[in-house]
C-alpha cells in the first residue's frame, strides 16, 4: 500500500528511483511521483495511473540529481489525481516529501498551519507533513524533521530532501516498514527489499521511532527521537533479483501459481525430519501448549482464509477449540485472551496494518504470539513472540496463491506437532499424514498440467454479472477463498455461500443459467452436498464441480466435474484451491484486466 523509495550516492538518482519504484509497483498504482536535488535544485515529476507515464515524462524530459525520493500511491486521502501524487512539496517548493501511511490528525494540524497562513494544494494527510516541516525548518533538515514527526499521530514512513541541504536525505520510520541499503555507490531506503537487492545485500532495517541522515559525502547516522546517535545492526539478505523476476510466466499470479509444489516440498524438507515434525525454538513446547486455555487465529483476507482452514486441522488433530477472528473485527470487539491464551497472526507480508494491531491488542492483554509470515523481517517477525516462516520466497501478485498454501502447510504442522506434544495424536497416525503431505505437491503437479482446462470455465464466467462459490464444512472455507480470487482480479460479483444455508435465503438469487462453482472432497458431506447441487440444478444453474470423488448424483448435476486427485479428507484444501486459482487467473485475462494489479487493491495493506 504505496512504496516509498529514496537514494543519496554517486549515481544519478533518477534511474535507480523509477527502477525501485518499478519493484514495488504492486504495492500502489493509482500514481506516481519522484523529486531529485541536483545543482542547487529540486524538480518534481508526477503522473497519474501505471509507472509507465512517469517514466515517459522522465525520458522525455529528464531530471537531474544524486539525492532524491519516490513514490507509488494507493488512494487513500483524496482522488487519484496529480495534485495528490507524491512527493508533496511546501509552499516554496524548497522540500519534498514521500509518505506511507496515514496520518490520524491531519484535519487538526492543517487547521493551526491554516491559522499560520499555510494554503495546502491536494487533500492528502501526507501535505500536511512537509508544511509542518517547512514551518521548523531554521537551516536544519534532520531537526525539523524531527520536530514534525513528533507532532504526528499515525503511521509513517518517510523519505524528505531540501534544496537547501542538497547533499541530504532524511528517513524517518513510525509503524510503516523503511530499509536502508547501503553500498559503495551510495545509500538507498524503500518500503521493500525488493527494490534493494538489485544495489546491494546489506541492509539496516528501521525500527519504529527512529530517523536517519544519509549524506553525500559517504555519512550515515540513525537516532532516536531524543537524537541520540544508535548503532544499527547491517543484515547480509540472500535474496536475490531472479526470484522477484516472472521467469518467463506471462504474469506473476501464473509464476507463482506453478511455485506452489516447490514451496511445499521446501517447507517439508525443512521442517521433516525422519518423519518427525521439527519446529525447534519457532513453536512452543509441550509445557507452553498444556497451558494454553484457548487458541485464537488472527488475519485479513486469504491469510484469514488459511486460517479457517486450519482450524479444522487442530481442531480435528488436538480436539482444541479454535476460534478465528478476522483482524479489523478482533481489533474493535471484546476479547477473551488473558496469558494463557495462543494468539497465532498469518501474513503474507508481516506488514498488514489491521493484523499488527491486533497483535499489538493480543499482546497488551498477555497472550502469548505466534506469527506465520512470508517476509523475513517484516515488522510482524519482530513484534511475536514465535515465529514461523513459509518459505515459499516473495509473493508479487496481489492475488495471493503461493502464499495461502505455504501458510496452510505452516498452519498443518503446527496441528500436528501440538497433537504430537498433547498426546491427542497416535505416532503412527502423524506419520500416515506426515506421509500423504510428501504427496500433495505431485498432486498439485498434476492438476497444474491441466491448467488449460480452466480456460474454457473462464469463458463460460467471464461475461456473467455474479458468480457463486459453494461447499460445506472445510470446503466452505475453499469456496470462500475461490471467490475472493475470482472478485479481485476479474471485477465479477462473486459470493461464497455455505452449501446447507443456500435454501434459507440466497436459493431465491438462483435462474437458468446462473453459475455456480461448488467444492466438494468432503466424504462425510458428500452426499449432503450431492443433494444441495440437484436443489440448485433443478432452479437452473450450470454447476461446475471441483471434486476428489466419482459421485453419481454429483455428476449428474453438474455441468461440468473438475476432477482433483484424491487425498484424505483433511489434506483436500491443498487440492481443491489451485483450481479455483486457475479459473480466476484466466477469467481475468480473457477479461483484459491487469492479473498482477487489480484495480483499487495493493499487496501490502499498511493501513487499517
Ligand atoms: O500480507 P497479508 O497476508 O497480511 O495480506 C492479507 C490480505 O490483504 C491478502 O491476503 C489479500 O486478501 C489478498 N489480496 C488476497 O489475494
Amino acid at each position: 500500500m504505496c512504496g516509498i523509495v529514496g537514494y543519496c550516492g554517486n549515481k544519478n538518482a533518477g534511474e535507480i528511483i523509477l527502477n525501485g519504484l518499478k519493484k514495488m509497483e504492486y504495492r500502489g498504482y493509482d500514481s506516481a511521483g519522484m523529486s531529485l536535488v541536483g545543482q542547487d535544485k529540486l524538480k518534481t515529476i508526477k503522473s497519474i495511473g501505471k509507472l509507465e507515464n512517469l517514466k515517459k515524462i522522465y525520458k522525455e524530459n529528464p531530471i537531474k540529481g544524486s539525492v532524491g525520493i519516490g513514490h507509488t500511491r494507493w488512494a487513500t486521502h483524496g482522488e487519484v489525481s496529480l495534485a495528490n501524487a507524491h512527493p508533496h512539496l511546501n509552499t516554496s517548493e524548497t522540500i519534498a516529501l514521500v509518505h506511507n501511511g496515514i496520518i490520524e490528525n491531519y484535519q487538526d494540524l492543517k487547521k493551526e498551519l491554516e491559522n499560520l497562513d499555510y494554503s495546502f494544494k491536494s487533500k492528502t494527510d501526507t501535505e500536511v507533513i512537509v508544511q509542518l516541516i517547512d514551518y521548523y525548518y531554521n537551516g536544519n533538515l534532520l531537526n525539523a524533521v524531527l520536530k514534525s514527526v513528533k507532532r504526528l499521530k499515525g503511521s509513517y514512513a518517510l523519505g524528505v530532501i531540501s534544496m537547501n541541504n542538497p547533499s541530504e536525505l532524511i528517513a524517518v520510520r513510525y509503524k510503516s516498514p523503511l530499509i536502508v541499503g547501503l553500498s559503495d555507490d551510495g545509500y538507498f531506503i524503500s518500503s521493500e527489499l525488493s527494490s534493494l537487492v538489485e544495489y546491494t545485500n546489506k541492509v539496516i532495517y528501521m525500527e519504529n521511532n527512529e530517523i536517519a541522515q544519509f549524506s553525500l559525502n559517504n555519512e550515515y547516522k540513525f537516532f532516536n527521537y531524543n537524537l541520540d546517535e544508535i548503532q544499527k545492526e547491517i543484515t547480509n539478505i540472500d535474496l536475490d533479483s531472479q526470484s522477484i523476476s516472472k521467469n518467463g510466466f506471462d504474469h506473476y499470479m501464473l509464476k507463482e501459481i506453478f511455485e506452489q509444489p516447490d514451496a511445499i516440498r521446501n517447507t517439508l524438507e525443512k521442517r521433516i525430519v525422519e518423519n518427525k515434525i521439527k519446529l525447534g525454538d519457532s513453536f512452543f513446547t509441550k509445557e507452553e501448549i498444556e497451558k494454553f486455555n484457548k487458541i485464537y487465529i488472527i488475519a485479513c483476507g486469504t491469510a484469514f482464509h488459511a486460517g479457517e482452514v486450519a482450524k479444522f486441522a487442530i481442531q480435528k488433530f488436538t480436539g482444541r477449540q479454535v476460534i478465528c477472528d478476522i483482524a479489523s473485527e478482533f481489533n474493535y470487539n471484546q476479547k477473551f485472551i488473558d496469558e494463557n491464551t495462543l494468539t497465532i497472526f498469518v501474513s503474507q507480508s508481516g506488514e498488514t496494518a489491521d493484523t499488527l494491531l491486533a497483535l499489538e491488542n493480543a499482546k497488551k492483554l498477555g497472550a502469548k504470539i505466534l506469527a506465520i509470515v512470508n517476509s523475513e523481517n517484516s515488522t510482524m517477525t519482530r513484534e511475536a513472540d514465535k515465529v514461523i516462516y513459509c518459505y515459499c520466497g516473495p509473493e508479487i501478485s496481489v492475488a495471493s496463491t503461493k502464499a495461502y498454501t505455504s501458510q496452510l502447510l505452516q498452519l498443518y504442522l503446527i496441528a500436528l506437532d501440538m497433537a504430537d506434544k498433547l498426546g491427542t495424536m497416535s505416532k503412527e497416525e502423524i506419520t500416515d499424514i506426515l506421509e500423504e503431505l510428501m504427496l500433495i505437491p505431485g498432486k498439485i503437479e498434476f492438476i497444474l498440467s491441466n491448467k488449460d482446462d480452466f480456460r474454457d470455465i473462464a469463458e463460460d464466467i467471464k461475461n456473467e454479472s455474479s458468480v457463486y462459490y459453494t461447499g460445506r464444512g472445510i470446503d466452505f472455507i475453499s469456496a470462500k477463498e475461490g471467490a475472493l480470487k475470482l472478485k479481485e482480479i476479474s471485477y465479477i460479483h462473486t459470493e461464497a455461500m455455505a452449501s446447507g444455508e443456500l435454501k434459507h435465503g440466497s436459493i431465491a438469487l438462483m435462474e437458468k443459467n446462473t453459475k455456480i462453482i461448488a467444492v466438494v472432497t468432503q466424504n462425510f458431506t458428500v452426499d449432503k452436498i450431492a443433494s444441495n447441487l440437484e436443489e440448485l440444478k433443478s432452479r437452473g444453474a450450470d454447476i461446475y464441480t471441483i471434486t476428489t470423488f466419482n459421485n453419481s448424483t454429483v455428476n449428474q448435476n453438474s455441468k461440468q466435474i473438475i476432477k482433483i486427485p484424491e487425498t484424505i479428507d483433511i489434506l483436500a484444501p491443498f487440492l481443491s484451491i489451485i483450481p479455483s486459482q486457475f479459473i480466476a487467473y484466466y477469467t481475468s485475462l480473457a477479461k483484459g484486466n491487469d492479473v498482477d494489479k487489480p484495480r483499487n487493491l495493493a499487496k501490502s495493506v499498511t493501513v487499517e
